[in-house]
């Protein structure tokens, strides 16, 4: 089955079922004294994936190695969301055909949002006859089959659904931290941004039932887990397609309860960020005070034409209304270099960052994803100017990220401690605010929340010790 941009497109009024994934024992073997290596792209959703792929593949008797050398079994999870992501796994598959032509017995596959993309398989298909299987976003669970297929039949095996499916539950999951853990709440997006391919590759919107949900992050309690972040790509708009008056403010209060000691969210949509979440986060101290509020554009000019449905004044005003959470801190995304942006559309979004002050923020060039309305825009700024306004945009965003975490310095913060620090002696973890703080201390506080006292403060990061 190849994927097809004009279903993906569609939003069918099928209703979603939850369905549980079971085990089929028949594939139990197949992976036996074999093992295998996956490389991950992209965002957190894709990261959470390759952890139940992980789990999926262990299942059938593989196990994990780190090198792809030392691998039986190669899958790339794919990011579909920019230019730079496409040509970093072509790059990547012209490595992994080297080792294939040495051991002809490898098995290689691509899944993930570039193996829901039409053109990207026709050229899979044409030039990259020798990867074995491919399968997408909305097939996951169903990899033991897809992989005995394609050994048994021993040729080229596209098995990509254009148009999601059910929920499934239970899939297994290889998490790969013993102290924080994704949670996903929903999938797909119904925004249609008119530069964004998410709600192409990843489907309709469909939420998690808050059961399946809270029933997840109570055993994630019991085993011990600190942190949870409850993933979507717009998490805002949960419960909005089930009939149960249920909705994200909700959901939050609910985790919040379960006594796990930090719960964030990521990625929010302006529009529909409700008071009742913003209560919700002033009132649980383990709701993060920490917002990811992706801006894209500061000119409402481009906002229309990049169909956001929300103005420069209306961000303004519920970033106001967020900033009277104590101590949050909030960063965003931005777009450069959307067809038509002039210099003062471009100014527009320096206001919004001068008045913002943001704590961080992810910033790209406009890139034309195939198939999304934004491709067939007229786009006559050249990428000299493009360079150009991000590197003014990031010289703003680093400035100001250095401003906040100046206010860090002689304060005692509390720090998830989650791994080794690059620097000797120390280990790294994060603040409920999201700040990366290298701590001097033991081992032994590993998985452990901390109180720390910040003595160095940079750019993109804080240095501090413990204090009892
Ligand atoms: N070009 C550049 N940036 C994009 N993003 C999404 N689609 C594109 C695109 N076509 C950015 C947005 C989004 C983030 C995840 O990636 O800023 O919030
Ligand atoms: Fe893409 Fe986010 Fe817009 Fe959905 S809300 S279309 S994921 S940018």
């Amino acid at each position: 089955m190849l994927p097809n941009l004009n279903e993906a497109r569609k939003r069918t009024n099928n209703i979603v079922n939850t369905i549980k994934y079971v085990k089929d024992s028949k594939y139990s073997n197949i992976g036996v004294g074999k093992k295998y290596y996956i490389k991950t792209y992209g965002c957190q959703m894709n990261v959470h994936d390759s952890e139940n792929i992980k789990a999926l593949l262990e299942e059938m008797g593989f196990s994990e190695v780190y090198r792809m050398e030392d691998a039986d079994l190669i899958l790339l999870n794919t990011c579909a969301i920019r230019e730079n992501a496409h040509n970093k796994v072509f790059g990547f598959l012209g490595r992994v055909k080297h080792l294939k032509e040495e051991k002809t017995s490898i098995i290689t596959g691509i899944c993930g949002c570039m193996a829901q993309e039409e053109s990207v398989v026709n050229e899979i298909k044409d030039k990259y006859k020798w990867v074995d299987i491919v399968f997408g976003t909305h097939n996951i669970s169903e990899l033991p089959k897809i992989l005995s297929d394609s050994i048994k039949n021993n040729k080229q095996a596209i098995e990509v659904l254009s148009v999601e499916g059910d929920i499934v539950e239970d899939i297994p999951v290889k998490r790969d931290s013993n102290y924080k853990a994704w949670v996903n709440i929903m999938y797909g997006c119904d925004k249609f941004c008119t530069y964004c391919i998410v709600p192409y590759t990843r489907g309709k919107q469909r939420s998690r039932s808050p059961k399946d949900i809270i029933n997840e992050v109570k055993n994630l309690v019991k085993d011990g887990y600190s942190e949870v972040t409850l993933l979507g790509q717009n998490v805002n708009a949960y419960g909005k397609d089930l009939s149960l008056n249920y909705y994200m403010g909700d959901l939050l209060k609910d985790v919040a309860e379960t006594g796990i000691p930090r719960v964030r969210f990521v990625t929010s949509h302006p529009w529909d960020f409700t008071d009742d979440m913003i209560d919700i986060i002033k009132k649980y101290d383990n709701v993060m005070p920490y917002i990811h509020l992706p801006l894209q554009s500061g000119s409402n000019r481009i906002l229309k034409l990049m169909g956001r449905r929300y103005t420069k004044e209306s961000y303004l005003e519920l970033f106001n209304k967020l900033k009277t959470i104590p101590n949050v801190s909030i960063t965003t995304d931005i777009i450069v270099g959307f067809p038509g942006e002039t210099e003062e559309d471009f100014n527009e979004t320096l206001d919004v960052v001068n008045t913002c002050k943001y704590d961080s923020a992810f910033t790209f060039i406009f890139s034309p994803r195939i198939g999304t309305p934004a491709a067939k825009m007229k786009d006559d700024i050249s990428l000299e100017i493009k360079n150009e306004r991000l590197q003014r945009l990031n010289d703003l965003v680093n400035k100001y990220a250095n401003i906040n975490n100046q206010k860090y310095l002689g304060k005692t913060v509390s720090v998830l401690i989650e791994d080794k620090s690059n620097k000797e002696g120390y280990l790294m973890g994060y603040t409920d605010t999201m700040k990366l703080v290298n701590v001097k201390c033991d081992q032994k506080y590993l998985g452990k929340i901390v109180n720390v006292k910040i003595t160095d403060v940079k750019t993109w990061s804080l240095t501090g010790e413990i204090v009892k």
